[in-house]
């Protein structure tokens, strides 16, 4: 049975996360979208405000789970039986730092990524741009799926 891990910080989830689940879910049996819990970034939303998101998003595709990891992603892959990474691109910068940290994650480990290439639509589209628009008062109805909006403009 294929199992892959698509991990990421989630705050907030985006449309091109969203695109991502749902092409990843057509393509192996079982994707666990796993949120970081230990990074040290500043965070809009706590973890378990991302796990609820994620759970919201995940819920049309039966074969999607909700995880955490702490500490190497690798070695939550491998806890749970899962031999690949997804990664989306959304571009040559994305590449280059992706590239590295899927070499490194394979040395160590055996444990493989794959990469998909954003969609046009979702190409411009970031968390942490969607955050500094959303703070300053700009419209990020159309970069995040509408749950996460409403949860948005909630907080900010
Ligand atoms: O959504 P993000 O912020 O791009 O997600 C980054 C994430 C969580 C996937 C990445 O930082 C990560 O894999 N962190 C786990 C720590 C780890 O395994 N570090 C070694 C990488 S070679």
């Amino acid at each position: 049975m294929a199992k892959a891990v698509f991990p990421g910080t989630f705050d907030p989830p985006t449309n091109g996360h969203l695109d991502i689940i749902g092409r990843a879910a057509a393509a192996f049996d079982e994707v666990i979208v796993a949120a970081g819990v230990n990074q040290s970034k500043a965070r809009l939303f706590d973890l378990d405000e991302r796990l609820t998101m994620l759970t919201e998003l995940a819920k049309p595709f039966a074969n999607v789970r909700i995880g955490t990891f702490e500490g190497l992603l690798v070695d939550y892959c491998r806890a749970e039986g899962a031999g690949v990474i997804i990664k989306g691109l959304r571009s040559a910068a994305d590449y280059d730092y992706e590239l590295q940290m899927a070499q490194l994650n394979h040395a160590m480990t055996g444990v493989d990524t794959m990469f998909l290439p954003t969609r046009a639509e979702n190409a411009f589209v970031s968390s942490s741009w969607v955050k500094e628009i959303a703070k300053l008062g700009g419209e990020v109805a159309s970069f995040v799926p509408a749950g996460v909006h409403a949860r948005l403009l909630e907080k900010i």
